[in-house]
């Protein structure tokens, strides 16, 4: 049996990274010529996988004591089975992250909106993920990445999360029958907050991005060079720019902070929506100001709203942004793509990056050329 190198943890074990081996798939192992096997070319690793790293989060699949890294794939794709029509050989290609549990959501391709406790994350939760050489999966869960976005790789799966936050938000917000949202603030410009930072600006939104580093930085010039105003918040508060534009019609949270989290609550505008998007796995308490918060959520009609992953139309709106960002402002959403690192041997090396170089935007691992 061919095996494969691949980075794993051992859930429960903190800073337990490690190489570990498996056996390499076969298209056949999905059922009803549904196969999809891809030779992995890039995996970008995020907070999340410093979580698990740190034990705060993630499970091994069943049967395995250790559990592969790797939830933002890119690949290409090396053989199919005779019912997909989609993908083909030689096609470049992101894989969604979650897979269907049981309830009528899962049922309905809705499994990042499962109303089950458990939930499947490859990469995360019980499956395996894709730091390895060869992956197989079914159909529906293989996304094809168009080639004239080949250089923006892994920030496909990133997208998707940040395109499910503002479709949702869109969503909700037709409770008020009209909507027309001018005013954004997000807070943190990691991956997230920058990805959602450009949707926005792609829907015509003036955007404050908020993070702690003083202009300019790399996230700065990124935020600048998509239109947006970048705000350090060493020298101004939330509120001191919702003083100054007014408070804004939309805040999507994505530093990582819980703390922050409940303090943009203060800001937002009458009628609007607060999108949380941060995994926090910790154990964190903050002191709120719960009557003020309270009486304003009410007399402002409010809305909070938690939105983790993304199913395949999320991937696929978030890749047509991304070619929309490309031809707005070109050339600006690679500098996010900071930090690659060669090869599944150097795991070390990746997790030390991911966990200390404050610098890095994004790391991910090159895993094979292609
Ligand atoms: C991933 C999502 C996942 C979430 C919660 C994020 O880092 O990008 O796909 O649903 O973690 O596990
Ligand atoms: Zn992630």
């Amino acid at each position: 049996m061919h095996m494969m190198k691949a980075i794993a943890v051992r859930p429960g074990q903190p800073n337990s990274v490690h190489l570990a081996e498996l056996a390499k798939p076969n298209v056949n192992q999905i059922p009803n010529g549904r196969g999809v096997l891809v030779r992995v070319l890039k995996v970008g690793v995020d907070a999340t996988d410093r979580e698990i790293n740190d034990a705060l989060y993630g499970n091994a699949p069943p049967g395995y004591n250790f559990l592969v890294l790797g939830h933002e794939s890119f690949g290409i794709v090396e053989e199919v089975g005779s019912a997909v029509k989609h993908v083909k050989p030689g096609d470049y290609v992101t894989c969604t992250v979650r897979r269907p549990g049981g309830s009528i959501f899962d049922m309905i391709g809705r499994s990042d909106i499962t109303s089950e406790e458990i939930y499947y994350e490859r990469g995360i939760n019980l499956l395996h993920g894709f730091l390895t050489e060869y992956y197989v999966d079914d159909a529906e869960f293989v996304v094809r990445m168009p080639i004239g976005l080949k250089h923006l790789h892994v920030l496909a799966e990133p997208m998707s999360c940040a395109a499910k936050a503002v479709q949702q938000a869109y969503e909700a917000q037709r409770r008020l029958q009209v909507w027309d949202p001018k005013l954004a603030f997000v807070t943190g410009a990691g991956q997230i907050g920058l990805l959602t930072t450009l949707i926005l600006r792609l829907r015509g939104l003036e955007v404050y991005t908020f993070a702690r580093g003083e202009a300019p930085n790399l996230k700065s010039e990124i935020v600048s060079g998509i239109g947006a105003h970048y705000v350090s918040t060493n020298q101004k508060s939330l509120k001191d720019v919702a003083a100054e534009v007014g408070r804004p019609d939309l805040v999507v949270e994505a530093t990582g902070s819980s703390a922050i989290a409940f303090a943009a609550m203060e800001v937002l505008g009458h009628n609007g929506v607060e999108v949380w998007t941060s995994i926090t796995g910790g154990q964190r308490t903050v002191q709120v100001p719960a009557d003020n918060l309270n009486l304003n959520w009410v007399l402002g009609n409010k809305l909070l709203l938690g939105s983790v992953n993304a199913n395949r139309r999320h991937f696929e709106q978030g890749i047509a942004d991304l070619a929309l960002g490309e031809v707005t402002y070109p050339g600006v959403i690679e500098r996010i793509l900071t930090t690659p690192v060669k090869g599944i041997e150097n795991y070390k090396e990746m997790m030390r990056l991911l966990v200390e170089d404050k610098q890095a935007l994004k790391v991910y691992v090159d895993v094979a050329e292609g």
